[in-house]
């Protein structure tokens, strides 16, 4: 499973990058207000830092108006996913630029119908809310399943299922037991992952027990 963090947030993307886990990065227009930077600005940092799949977000609606975005966001860097919302605008706009050669992600899927439209457009990735279907009293992670078992039907599907909104290192474990491709979390979650109170105790019990020996390994 490949790692993505949903932020704009640089000082964040850098921090995880240093660990040799992140493999992308997604942005959406609330993070890029959120970091109060040009969004310009914003990729060209992430994309320096990355060399994986960097999503940003078109913010027209209708095609014309949203290929001239993508194609523009394109240009940004190699790895810039353009991504568009799940609207007929945004997969026509996803065909066209899939077949220019650049990696689309489809964003704001909330259904299995939805995403089977996403993978005929040529979309390289779906990325289903989880979180926020989880929010509203839906079962998130049984939308995850229907999508992995509806694309693995279909060798002419190619779209990597690229699991969002995701709230906990919980949501990434469901989500690797059912096959998906991608999760893409917040800078916090993915630091929990790597925590455990049994390994934080464990390494202080080592520790303490090989001071005593007062033996250094690199002496
Ligand atoms: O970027 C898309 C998605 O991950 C947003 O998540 O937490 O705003 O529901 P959230």
């Amino acid at each position: 499973m490949k790692f993505f963090v949903d932020t704009a947030e640089i000082k964040e993307i850098e921090a995880l990058a240093a660990t040799g886990l992140l493999d992308g990065v997604t942005t959406n227009p609330s993070l890029v207000a959120k970091s109060g930077r040009k969004f310009m600005d914003v990729l060209k940092d992430i994309c320096a830092v990355v060399k994986g799949p960097v999503s940003a977000e078109v913010t027209a609606t209708d095609h014309k108006a949203m290929l001239a975005e993508g194609r523009k966001l394109a240009k940004v860097a190699d790895n810039i996913t353009v991504k568009v919302p799940l609207t007929p605008d945004g997969l026509k706009t996803c065909k066209v630029l899939s077949s220019e050669g650049t990696m689309v992600n489809v964003t704001l899927c909330f259904s299995a119908a939805q995403a089977i439209l996403a993978a005929k457009a040529g979309a390289s990735f779906i990325s289903p809310f989880v979180g926020r279907l989880d929010d509203v009293g839906s079962d998130g992670m049984a939308l995850i399943a229907d999508i992995c078992t509806i694309y693995r039907q279909y060798e002419s599907f190619k779209t990597e299922v690229l699991v969002a909104s995701i709230r906990g290192p919980m949501h990434v474990v469901a989500a690797a037991k059912l096959g998906a491709h991608v999760s893409t979390m917040p800078p916090s979650v993915l630091w929990q992952m790597f925590k455990h109170p049994l390994t934080e105790n464990g390494l202080a019990a080592f520790l303490a027990d090989w001071k005593k020996t007062g033996q250094s390994i690199l002496d």
